[in-house]
């Protein structure tokens, strides 16, 4: 299974690509994570795209599409990936088409996670994410046993820099004005399906497994 998750901030993206991940076996390829580690990690890489996350802006095409070909290359791909955050522009949906013809690892299915903006908002104001593991909980949605401790390790957590209320609106804006045409992009190959992301994590999950059986990509229950 091949398949890129698209959607605005909020929408579940990660969420459910946890869940396909430990179901299906896949790999779970997220740009945000990845960005996110190497800030962390101080390399030269995180050094240069450290504004960009802070204030919500998107990272150069040219930056963002060298790391994420540089992971599809690896040999663990084979079995299957989801690309989570990626690509957010024409730019970076053009060139992830050329790079998987050259791997020869065709993208199947391209999910479309429809969500309200007011439902952005909510989730990512309450999101709280686990300084160690980076598992995310949601004060509401998916609280912790523990106040501001991660059920899986123990680790303290945080708010998401960029989960500010103003800089949410930012990334919004920019979903609707950069990621958003990516949608009719996707719809024109044939590829493109769409699940509600205002649903609870839960019947998100059955959607997408009833996509999948449709489209053979599992095997029907
Ligand atoms: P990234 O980390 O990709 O942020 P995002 O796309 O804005 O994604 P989010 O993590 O905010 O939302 P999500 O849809 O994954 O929701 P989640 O499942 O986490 O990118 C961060 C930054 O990196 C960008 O701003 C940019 O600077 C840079 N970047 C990344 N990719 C780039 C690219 N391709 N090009 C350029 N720059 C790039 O859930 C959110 C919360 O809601 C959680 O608390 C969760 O528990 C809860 N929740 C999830 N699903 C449900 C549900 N169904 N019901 C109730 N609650 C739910």
């Amino acid at each position: 299974m091949r398949l890129i998750l698209l959607g605005p901030p909020g929408a579940g993206k990660g969420t459910q690509a946890e869940l396909l991940c430990d179901k299906f076996n896949l790999v779970h390829i997220s740009t945000g994570d990845i960005l996110r580690d190497e800030v962390v990690d101080g390399s030269q890489l995180g050094q240069q795209v450290a504004k960009f996350l802070q204030s919500g802006e998107l990272v150069p095409d040219d930056v963002v599409v060298a790391v994420v070909m540089k992971r599809l290359a690896k040999p663990d791909t084979q079995k299957g990936f989801i690309l989570d955050g990626f690509p957010r522009t024409l730019p970076q949906a053009e060139a992830l088409n050329a790079g998987l013809e050259k791997l020869n690892l065709p993208i199947e299915l391209v999910i479309y996670f429809k969500t309200k903006p007011e439902v952005s908002l909510m989730r990512l104001g309450g999101r709280r994410v686990c300084n160690k593991c980076n598992v995310n909980f949601h004060l509401v949605n998916r609280p912790p046993k523990k106040d501001n401790i991660c059920d899986f390790c123990g680790g303290t957590l945080n708010i998401r820099q960029d989960d500010q209320e103003a800089t949410v609106k930012k990334r919004l804006n920019i979903y609707q004005n950069q990621t958003h045409g990516l949608i009719e992009y996707y719809k024109k190959t044939g590829k493109l399906k769409e699940v509600s992301g205002d649903l609870p994590a839960e019947q998100v999950l059955v959607q997408l497994t009833e996509i999948f059986s449709r489209e053979n990509l599992i095997a029907s229950r």
